[in-house]
């Protein structure tokens, strides 16, 4: 499996998602449709960046009783998606309805990934809210061990995490990995950040980058950037 960059189009319509794109001509770079942009069009803009010719990331987060988050997957499965993912949270057993559901007639199915904690979780608001009393980093590697027990293929994870989560869970199960700046970039509400060369270092699979990519001037110039440092 190789390392990739998988951009994320956090973007509110379909009409702002191509003019974006548009701007990489010739360029297909894998790309990650989240909840905004797919509660805006649907799966519509699933169906046409896939005719496009992008690798698609379809990160929905989905969090439900075993039986329904099954017949999701299935659905999903059906829009022919590369990735999708899921909240470990909602136990082994939702996991395990989750692969059966997105496992087609076939055999095949997208790659499943489970988000651990959110990174916009701390230890405080973990303890106080959740009422988790153990420590955040082994929450997260004890998430990401359910979900490679479930048969998953990796986590979203935090870069700083992703070599723990391949000593803990084994170097092919994917770490996927969003708060990635530039070393001279402004990091925005991201806390926990690395570069794409460290991200690449510590051992991430891939890397999740939104605004360092889509707000930059020259947006084609900093995914070129992103894959330099990440992927060569
Ligand atoms: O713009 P930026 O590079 O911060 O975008 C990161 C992307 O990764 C966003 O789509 C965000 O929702 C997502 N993400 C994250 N942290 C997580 C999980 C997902 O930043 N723990």
């Amino acid at each position: 499996m190789g390392r990739d960059v998988i951009i994320a189009c956090d973007f509110d319509s379909a009409e702002k998602t191509f003019a974006f794109l548009d701007k990489f001509t010739g360029k297909k770079p894998f790309v990650k449709i989240g909840m905004e942009l797919y509660y805006a069009e649907g799966p519509a803009i699933v169906k046409e960046l896939k005719r496009r010719g992008h690798k698609i990331f379809l990160d929905l987060k989905l969090h439900d009783i075993p039986n329904t988050v099954k017949k999701s997957m299935a659905v999903l499965s059906r829009l022919d998606v590369d990735m999708t993912n899921l909240h470990a949270a909602g136990t082994v057993r939702m996991m395990e309805a989750a692969i059966e559901g997105l496992t087609r007639e076939d055999g095949t199915r997208p790659l499943l990934i489970a988000v651990t904690q959110l990174t916009s979780t701390d230890q405080e608001s973990m303890e106080k809210d959740l009422l988790i009393k153990e420590d955040i980093a082994e929450v997260v590697m004890h998430y990401a061990h359910n979900a490679k027990i479930a048969g998953l293929d990796g986590v979203v994870c935090s870069p700083l995490e992703a070599g723990k989560v391949h000593d803990r869970c084994g170097e092919e199960f994917i770490t996927v990995t969003p708060g990635v700046r530039f070393a001279d970039g402004d990091i925005g509400d991201q806390k926990r950040v690395m570069t794409p060369a460290q991200a690449k270092v510590i051992g991430s699979d891939y890397i999740v980058v939104g605004r360092p990519i889509t707000a930059a001037e020259d947006p084609v110039a900093a995914y070129e950037r992103c894959v330099a440092e990440f992927c060569d």
